[in-house]
């Protein structure tokens, strides 16, 4: 698939966080291997900057998140060359004419990027159409969180319908974007040997964890509002499981892919009443050590409420009422100012029935299946091996898969300290994906809005639940793996987080 060209792509909030270290990154890179045809790239946003300003601004933030052997002036200036800054007040419709003056009305590839909060969304689609500039050609993207809670996001949704087909609304989620969820839906759809066992009959759980060692940085204003539930469980996590969990699509075609997840979300057993207390963890960090550095509470970070009782962190456990999953749980877990930065999809299998070898634990030897997204990307299976030598001893051993680097040995490398490959290929940021995709017209890796909506369905009394309830998020120490709740949900089950692997 191409990018029609001129395209025209206009970035509101595009000097906000997420433009500044997502967007623009992944738009350069895009430049950089020349997959960008002729178009030009506005920034919008409410501050009065010049244009070459904010130019230096956004060169500064792409340099800073990318490898230094990306940085390239000379690709750079073709990539000043397209971006304008505009400054528009999205809530005052008058202030649109600046745009409807830039615009080219005839261009046949216009997207419209919404990396503002949600709530302007709709102002925004009105303002767009008061203004005449939105075609049958256009299309828009709504980045996550869409709303707060199921109602808000239908009012977002009926909105922004009004005035864009289905076809042309785009609401993303960048994990899905990411290489290792792709190649996931290629190793369980393009070959035949994991089909037969990726059922309850095989597998024992699943576990999705997605932890970052960061705090909330600059975004407290947004995320003291959110929490890490609507930030990152409502979607990311949601997300990775139903591609998980999901039914082989018929065709890899946006509706089919997309008919599919929308079928999970629809199995998850609702989490009501006291099994919310009982399946879902919140907690909120207190200070800590985060990689050596001494960080303050959450509380205590610049632009929250110094009695904030927004979590932090979340697990939970979700069980999927079908076929294939009755009775395999499925844990997930995210927060921020975690032990470290990662995320795993970590599918265990069972245990064999009965061990001949003698001196090994059973459980020692069900393998494993490590989709591993951050910060490498990979795929690991732990099967067991025979030490060498005499005797029958088992120990053991991992098959690595890892796109980064295809030559070499995941786990090997990592333990041998030898140095990267420098012919390595370059794995894709998730954003560059999907703005290629959502340029080039690709809705496969985007939310239908069925989806969106049963999303918000099945987690909606649980946040219903936290906003009535004396109950506050449990406290953890900066720096660990969460408040001890957390690995009691599990070791009720008799299991444990797949910890520091
Ligand atoms: C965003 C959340 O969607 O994902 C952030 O709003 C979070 O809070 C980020 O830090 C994590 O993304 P990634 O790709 O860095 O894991």
């Amino acid at each position: 698939m191409q990018i029609e060209q001129p395209f025209e792509l206009v970035l509101f909030g595009g000097l906000g966080d997420l433009a500044l270290r997502k967007l623009f990154p992944a738009l350069y890179l895009l430049e950089l291997d020349k997959r960008l045809p002729f178009g030009c790239i506005y920034a919008v946003g409410r501050r009065g900057y010049k244009s070459e300003e904010v130019k230096e601004k956004v060169k500064q933030a792409v340099f800073e998140q990318i490898s230094p052997e990306y940085q390239d002036d000379d690709c750079w200036a073709v990539f000043a060359q397209r971006l304008k800054y505009i400054r528009i007040d999205v809530q005052d419709p008058k202030a649109f004419n600046v745009l409807s003056r830039e615009l080219d009305e005839d261009c046949p590839n216009r997207l419209f990027y919404l990396a503002t909060a949600s709530f302007l969304y709709a102002d925004i689609t009105i303002n767009l159409d008061s203004n005449q500039l939105i075609s049958p050609a256009s299309k828009i993207v709504l980045e996550k969180p869409i709303g707060h809670d199921l109602a808000s996001a239908k009012a977002i949704n009926k909105t922004v319908a009004e005035y864009f087909d289905e076809s042309q609304i785009y609401r993303i989620d960048h994990y899905l974007g990411k290489e290792t969820v792709q190649n996931l839906m290629v190793l369980r759809f393009a070959n035949s040997i994991f089909e037969s066992q990726w059922n309850q009959h095989y597998i024992d759980h699943i576990q999705i964890s997605i932890s970052e060692s960061l705090g909330v940085e600059q975004r407290a204003g947004f995320y003291d509002q959110v929490g890490a539930f609507r930030d990152m469980m409502q979607n990311h996590l949601l997300q990775l499981l139903c591609i998980v969990a999901m039914e082989p699509p018929s065709k890899m075609e946006p509706d089919a892919v997309r008919d599919e997840k929308v079928k999970v979300i629809k199995a998850l057993r609702p989490i009501e009443g006291k099994d919310i207390h009982d399946k879902v963890i919140r907690g909120q960090y207190g200070q800590g050590v985060s990689e050596g550095i001494p960080v303050p509470r959450y509380r205590d970070e610049a632009g929250v409420d110094d009695q904030s009782q927004t979590e932090t962190f979340v697990a939970m456990k979700v069980e999927i009422e079908n076929w294939r999953w009755a009775g395999v749980p499925f844990y997930l877990r995210t927060g921020k100012r975690l032990a470290e930065r990662e995320c795993e999809i970590v599918v265990q299998f069972k245990e064999i029935p009965h061990s001949i070898f003698s001196m090994q634990h059973k459980e020692a030897m069900a393998n494993k299946l490590i989709f591993r997204l951050q910060p490498d990307e990979g795929i690991r299976l732990q099967l067991c091996e025979k030490k060498l030598g005499s005797g029958m001893n088992v120990r053991p051993m991992t098959l690595s898969l890892n796109p980064d680097n295809p030559s070499q040995d995941y786990m090997r490398s990592q333990s041998s300290g030898r140095e990267p490959d420098t012919n390595r290929v370059r794995v894709p940021e998730a954003y560059e994906r999907l703005l290629f995709d959502a340029l080039a017209g690709n809705p496969t890796l985007f939310l239908r809005d069925d989806e969106l909506m049963e999303a918000w369905h099945w987690v909606d009394p649980i946040l219903a639940a936290w906003q009535d309830s004396d109950s506050t998020p449990e406290p953890y120490t900066a720096g660990t793996w969460g408040p001890a709740a957390s690995t009691l949900l599990l070791a009720k089950d008799g299991r444990l987080w797949n910890e520091n692997n």
